[in-house]
């Protein structure tokens, strides 16, 4: 059966694409970022949906937008690869069409996601080697020409699953579609088992010989795609025109979810734009923080904590350590950690320092001190910093109420102990809760508003219950303790002194 889908028009006349055809030879469509290529791969799945099963690879889940109207089913890569294989067994089985979206995954989960899915198609049973359109957005992320940054594995996997669409998948009914912005980024294997191609678009010298060679055209003649509008394509292959046919792509029906950038007038700038950005929200102290490869670099604080450890273990190549330290007790040592930890916090600029700061100077002062013995971790001087700064007594630290406060406060993030024992110890003593401006200062800030943020915070995570007396001051109460602070003014100032304001 011969059907000719409507590309657009190629000189006032219909461009036409013989699907069948498509189906033996394969097409590769190469041109510059914004030039057409995902609108084009569009035009052609909305005109074919009818007459063929079709399955898209979409690193940035802008084909999902073909499901309402086609009734693709649109499957997440955020699975197991054995999941994926599985699903790609039965979208052959049942010939429905689909989209792979890959987006939000990183580009090694990408390709992995891609090469369990593209194999788990070419290894469908010879009963379901059904003709199935396989569009591959992105080609060059799938199938690169040389190694990058991700693990070789995810490189071979996703190569490998590439290769055999586009060298050994004719046979299995699958048909390669793939489009690529860079022409020379793109596996040469890949590239050169398509018979069709449109070219768009292309600007670097290396991409217009890569396509000349491919198309068998003169160099010289490749010029022409230099000039190429956004939208314009140069046809040639057995189910486009036997001679290089400029062709303009026709509308589409459904729309990228994505598109070119616009211009926007800015929004006007607020007040307290400061106070916006830097005010963090509660739900950021519960979102896990990511980590994207490369791996960060190692925090300055890490590496002054191994540098300051005391002596290096002994081998016997080594010669004797310079300075030797002298043995102290661990009373002693402990005395003397805690007059350096109390020297740095009774600066009172200390109060608007971050820990990391603190943590250096406190690592270079243990130095300087010769104090033996390896330093404390950060998480632990963030602690003790907590602990320091929240002012407790003797008496009260050795009480339980305070010890049930240090186990509560294990529950909060490091950045947030300090001002946590703050209100606690004011609880467990029984003082005036303190003031939007000492518990900001606790918190290393000047912003009232994020002193409430952070009220507002402990208190949906149930740790506190936030109340105020008739006069309208401020009780913080403690379920889990047991107490509550005494009513407090929260618009009191504060004193740098670290005091609240005489109320
Ligand atoms: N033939 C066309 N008719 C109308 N609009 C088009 C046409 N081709 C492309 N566009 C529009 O131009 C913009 C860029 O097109 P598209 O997203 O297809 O580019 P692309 O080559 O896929 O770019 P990238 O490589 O960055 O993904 C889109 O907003 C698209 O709607
Ligand atoms: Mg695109």
């Amino acid at each position: 059966m011969q059907v000719g889908i409507d590309m657009g028009l190629a000189s006032g006349a219909p461009a036409t694409l013989d699907i069948e055809e498509l189906l033996a030879t394969r097409l590769l469509v190469q041109g510059n970022s914004g030039s057409g290529k995902s609108h084009l791969l569009r035009r052609l799945l909305e005109q074919s949906a009818q007459w063929v099963q079709q399955v898209i690879i979409d690193p940035e889940g802008d084909f999902v937008t073909l499901s309402d109207r086609f009734g693709h089913v649109v499957v997440d890569g955020e699975r197991t690869e054995a999941e994926l294989a599985g699903i790609a067994n039965r979208i052959r089985q049942h010939r429905v069409s689909c989209v792979l979206t890959l987006e939000g995954l990183d580009i090694e989960q990408q390709m992995r996601a891609a090469a369990a899915f593209l194999n788990g198609m070419f290894d469908a049973d010879r009963e379901y080697w059904y003709p199935v359109l396989v569009v591959v957005d992105e080609a060059q992320m799938f199938a690169p020409s040389v190694g990058g940054d991700v693990s070789e594995d995810a490189r071979k996997a996703s190569l490998g699953a590439m290769t055999n669409l586009m060298c050994r998948g004719r046979k299995r009914g699958l048909a390669g579609v793939i489009a690529t912005q860079r022409l020379a980024k793109l596996a040469k294997n890949v590239a050169a088992e398509a018979s069709n191609f449109l070219m768009g678009r292309t600007f670097l010298d290396i991409d217009m010989a890569r396509a000349a060679d491919l198309l068998g055209m003169d160099r010289r003649q490749a010029e022409m795609f230099r000039d190429l509008k956004r939208g314009h394509f140069v046809a040639l292959g057995p189910a486009l025109s036997r001679r290089p046919l400029p062709i303009q792509i026709g509308s589409v029906e459904t729309s990228a979810r994505s598109s070119s950038p616009k211009l926007m007038p800015l929004p006007e700038s607020p007040q307290d734009v400061e106070d916006l950005i830097f005010t963090p929200d509660p739900e950021e102290f519960q979102r896990p923080v990511v980590r994207r490869a490369p791996p960060a670099p190692r925090p300055t604080t890490d590496i002054l904590a191994e540098l300051s450890r005391s002596t290096p273990a002994a081998s016997p190549i080594q010669a004797e350590p310079r300075v030797v330290q002298p043995e102290i007790s661990a009373e002693e040592r402990e005395e003397r950690l805690a007059g350096v930890l109390s020297e740095i916090l009774d600066d009172p600029g200390s109060g608007f320092r971050t820990d990391a700061v603190l943590y250096q100077d406190f690592l270079v002062r243990l130095r300087m001190r010769r104090v033996p013995g390896p330093p404390m971790s950060l998480p632990e001087f963030r602690r003790r910093v907590a602990v320091s700064r929240s002012g407790v007594d003797a008496e009260t630290a050795a009480s339980e109420n305070w010890s049930t406060a240090l186990s509560l406060s294990a529950s909060v993030t490091d950045d947030l102990q300090g001002v946590f024992l703050m209100l606690a110890k004011a609880a467990v003593c029984g003082e005036p809760c303190p003031s939007d401006a000492r518990i900001a200062r606790a918190y290393g800030t000047h912003s009232a508003r994020r002193a409430r943020r952070l009220l507002g915070y402990f208190e949906e995570q149930g740790s506190i219950v936030v109340h105020t007396d008739f006069s309208g001051k401020r009780i913080v109460a403690f379920p889990d303790i047991g107490c509550q602070t005494a009513p407090g003014d929260a618009n009191a100032p504060d004193d740098s002194n670290g005091r609240e304001a005489a109320e």
